[in-house]
């Protein structure tokens, strides 16, 4: 699935070693770490176009969201975004009044909100009413799932596998689409993503945050602790090797200070990008907004380092599956402490790449508008969803 990258990145390495610039502790990083930023951009440039670059039709399109997620039901409501001013995105009808379920052509449904609480479904749809009087039909209306013809039901969630519980009772087709950060949902919403830098207005205004006004060296935030988790076995290990400053709350590491969380990561050089359990795609914010758009070069433990090179250039980040241990990942960060060229290219891709953050819960709303949009009428449903997103 990944891009084609072996081949370019491997010629590169072989020109590097060949000027001998590498120092011999950094053995271990010739197993593709030193790749340069250019060929990062071969590689990366090979990916398949993120699905909204399409121009969309513009026709209206009504998206009903049957729970705001994480807002009480029905209460505390905000207005729905305008997808065309945010977004870009015209002819979008957000809805969240149930009322409006029949004018629908799709329905988002919050896997956080279906797995909590009674079952509280749309109702079994009838395009004549009350009509069907042949209790033979009555008794097929009333299957679950039955809605107006063409209505999609869009199964949305942005939790990974390991925090998605109740997944496998949503069985027999009942959704027609999802939506999530899984790069083969059928509506992609990553957490974030790299965008070319067209105007120079575009962010970032500079090439990386001044290197002198880092005065830490690697900075993690964390606010659910776990020791059984992968990532605070790792943090545990590294630790011991170079100084790890952690913040967050619940006991664990020191409060955020109130200049806020980006403005205290962008004065370190490191940040552990390190997330809560290890899935395909399962690439959040953690990368996107507190290591990118911070400006400290994310160490990240996630999916493997060919599933975060089709998102982002490969000579942006550090993998902890670089390294044979911690130890000698520890060995590595503090060589490009004191190499600050060597630490620099890490920040090559901003010439040519801005960040874009995730805007939730609009943007994965007008996403599914835009879907719709370009969508077709193809009929299509989920049969196994466990299946698919467990795997
Ligand atoms: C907005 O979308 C239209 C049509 O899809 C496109 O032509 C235009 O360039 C877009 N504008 C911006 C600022 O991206
Ligand atoms: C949506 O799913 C239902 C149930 O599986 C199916 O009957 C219907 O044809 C699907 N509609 C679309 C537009 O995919």
């Amino acid at each position: 699935m990944g891009p084609p990258c072996g081949r370019e990145a491997g010629g590169r390495r072989r020109r590097r070693r060949g000027r001998g610039q590498l120092e011999s502790a950094l053995a271990l990083a010739a197993a593709g770490l030193m790749c340069t930023a250019l060929a990062a951009y071969v590689c990366w440039e090979q990916l398949p176009p993120l699905p909204w670059t399409s121009p969309a039709p513009q026709q209206p399109v009504s998206v009903l969201l049957w729970w705001e997620p994480f807002r009480g039901r029905g209460a505390d409501e905000r207005p729905p975004p305008d997808c065309r001013l945010r977004f870009n995105i015209s002819g979008c009808r957000l809805l969240t009044d149930r009322s409006a379920y029949g004018e629908a052509q799709a329905v988002l449904f919050h896997h956080r909100d279906l797995a909590k609480g009674p079952p509280d479904w749309p109702p079994p749809w009838s395009a004549r009413g009350d009509a069907a009087e042949d209790v033979l039909e009555q008794a097929a209306l009333a299957t679950l799932g039955s809605r107006p013809p063409g209505q999609r039901w869009v199964w949305m969630n942005f939790e990974s596998p390991s925090h998605s519980p109740g997944l496998r009772s949503l069985t027999g087709n009942l959704f027609n689409w999802t939506l999530s950060y899984r790069a083969d949902s059928d509506v992609f919403v990553p957490y974030g993503y790299l965008y070319p830098r067209n105007h120079p207005s575009d962010q970032p205004p500079g090439l990386a945050p001044p290197l002198a006004r880092k005065r830490g060296l690697v900075a993690w935030v964390v606010s659910h602790w776990d020791e059984h988790q992968a990532r605070v076995r790792y943090y545990h290990q590294l630790s011991q090797h170079v100084p790890v400053d952690v913040f967050g709350q619940g006991g664990h590491g020191r409060p955020v200070p109130d200049s806020g969380l980006l403005h205290t990561v962008a004065r370190y050089k490191f940040y552990l990008a390190f997330e809560n359990s290890q899935h395909l795609d399962y690439i959040t914010e953690k990368l996107w907004r507190n290591a990118l758009l911070a400006g400290a070069v994310p160490v990240v433990l996630g999916p493997d380092r060919a599933n975060y090179e089709r998102f982002v250039p490969r000579g942006a980040f550090i993998h902890v599956d670089d390294f044979p241990s911690a130890s000698a990942l520890a060995t590595y960060l503090l060589f490009l402490h004191r190499n600050p060229a060597a630490y620099r290219r890490y920040f090559h891709w901003r010439r040519s790449y801005a960040v874009h953050i995730t805007s939730f819960w609009d943007e994965p709303w007008c996403r599914a508008c835009q879907a719709v949009q370009t969508a077709g009428e193809q009929p299509k449903s989920i049969g196994n969803l466990a299946h698919w997103f467990e795997r």
